[in-house]
């Protein structure tokens, strides 16, 4: 295998293309933004970079609030429309149906249909280039409680997230591994492997029972 190298671009992939909302509950406005990542822990520190030319850059200024959705594959369709469309012209929550929300702790609204809403306080804005930088703390998560577990663990492979790189929508694949598996004890992956087994099997057979339940149940009526 031969590298081959070209000049410098925005390779990074994949990324994703997250749903930035900004305005009010009145007059929200979102547009796409794959230009955004996280930049420390505590503080919860993270970024969006937005051209000057764009609504949403405006809106930020004045506001200085704005949530970073984060999209999963049911609203594919809406997240490219709401990159190619600009809020100067067009409702965009009216026309692909997305639903503006309340936040909880900003007046910028975040998306119903987001699995993961991170709001966000602007604390520095930096010019670039063809970019300005809008440096934000998070100050709450909203997550959609249909990916939480029953030990309140979030299950984000069911979310179905949605990956952008270099030009191209992608699903997310299947969980693979979890932090720090590589260097797992053999034992212990051999416990959980175990455990997720027993679940598996004890599920079935609940869900025979259930089956089993509904059809007497149907019989008696
Ligand atoms: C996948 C995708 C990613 C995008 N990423 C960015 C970005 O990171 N920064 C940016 O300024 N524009 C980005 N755009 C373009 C804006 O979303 C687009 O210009 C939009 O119409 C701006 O909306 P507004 O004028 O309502 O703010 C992206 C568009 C798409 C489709």
């Amino acid at each position: 295998m031969t590298k081959i190298t070209w000049k410098p671009g925005t390779m990074l992939s994949p990324v994703p293309p997250a749903l930035i909302s900004c305005g009010s509950m009145e007059n929200p406005n979102v547009m796409t933004a794959a230009w955004t990542g996280i930049i420390c822990s505590d503080p919860t520190l993270v970024y969006v970079s937005i051209r000057p030319s764009r609504y949403s850059n405006e809106i930020i200024r004045k506001t200085n609030e704005f949530v970073i959705n984060v999209p999963s594959v049911k609203i594919a369709r809406a997240v490219d429309w709401c990159g190619v469309k600009s809020g100067r012209n067009v409702n965009k929550f009216k026309e692909t149906g997305l639903t503006p929300i309340a936040s909880s702790l900003i007046n910028a609204p975040q998306i119903k249909e987001s699995p993961i809403s991170l709001e966000c306080k602007v604390k520095q804005i930096t010019s670039y280039g063809t970019h300005d930088m809008f440096l934000a703390e998070v100050v709450a998560v909203d997550v959609d409680d249909e990916y939480i577990g029953k030990k309140n663990e979030l299950n984000l492979d069911k979310a179905e997230l949605l990956a952008y790189a270099h030009g191209f929508y992608y699903a997310l694949g299947k969980k693979i591994g979890k932090f720090g598996w590589s260097v797992e004890k053999k034992s212990t992956i051999k416990k959980r492997a175990a455990r997720l087994k027993y679940e598996k099997s004890a599920n079935k057979n609940l869900d025979k029972k259930t089956k089993k339940g509904s059809v007497h149940d149907r019989k008696k009526n």
